[in-house]
């Protein structure tokens, strides 16, 4: 019979030779990079065109959510709006609760309304908020070098189109 010792190292030997199969293919070092040029030379790179969306706001689809609470992308062009000034915004031209219905724009939610510092519910927008493309970003149409296999899953229906972070923010804390 075989001494456990002996066991263990033919299995060690087995688990070796197996993964030294599975990796037979090699790459040069300067294959390792995602594009598909040359990893320490950047003369052959040519970068992919950005290209936003040029629909108008009120005219685009929104974009699918990354997960729940996710902060939704901006799906519409955004010519001279990210210029935002201490003076001028022009998202919250058309995303306040108070306007965003009339115009169909999904309305700012009410964790821009709140500051997390003091945990107050604020009458004004935070202006943690003011510079919304911190977070809300447009999005080029390009494709991936890598697909994405995430997948979401949503607690609630809602989830899918509509944030509630401030309701769920404290949830599993005591
Ligand atoms: C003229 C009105 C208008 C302006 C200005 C505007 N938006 Fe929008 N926004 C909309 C509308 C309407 C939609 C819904 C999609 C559509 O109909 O184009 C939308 C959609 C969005 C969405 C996606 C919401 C979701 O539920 O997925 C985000 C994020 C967004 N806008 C952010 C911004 C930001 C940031 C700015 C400023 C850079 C901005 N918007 C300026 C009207 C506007
Ligand atoms: C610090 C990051 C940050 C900034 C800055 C920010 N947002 Fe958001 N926004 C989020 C996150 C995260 C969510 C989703 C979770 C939630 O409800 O807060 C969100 C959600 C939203 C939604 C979707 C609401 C819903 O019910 O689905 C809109 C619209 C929006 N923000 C607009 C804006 C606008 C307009 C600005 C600028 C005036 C802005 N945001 C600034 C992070 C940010």
């Amino acid at each position: 019979m075989m001494s456990r010792k002996t066991l263990i190292l033919a299995s060690l030997l087995g688990i070796l030779v197996a993964s030294g199969c599975a990796v037979s293919q090699s790459y040069k070092e300067e294959e390792l990079g995602l594009r598909k040029v040359d990893l320490y030379s950047e003369k052959t790179v040519v970068a992919e065109s950005t290209a936003y969306s040029s629909v108008a706001a009120g005219e685009s689809k929104v974009f699918e959510r990354s997960f729940e609470n996710a902060p939704p992308m901006i799906p519409h062009d955004v010519e001279g709006m990210l210029d935002m000034t201490k003076e001028s915004n022009a998202c919250t031209g058309c995303h306040l609760p108070e306007v965003a219905e009339a115009v169909n724009a999904t309305p700012i939610p009410k964790s821009h309304f709140f500051d997390m510092r003091t945990q107050k519910v604020l009458t004004e927008m935070s202006q943690a908020r003011y510079n919304c493309n911190a977070c809300h970003a447009p999005q080029s149409n390009n494709q991936p070098l890598v697909k994405n296999e995430f997948e979401p899953e949503y607690r609630s229906k809602e989830g899918v189109a509509r944030s509630n972070l401030l309701d769920t923010l404290n949830e599993g804390v005591k």
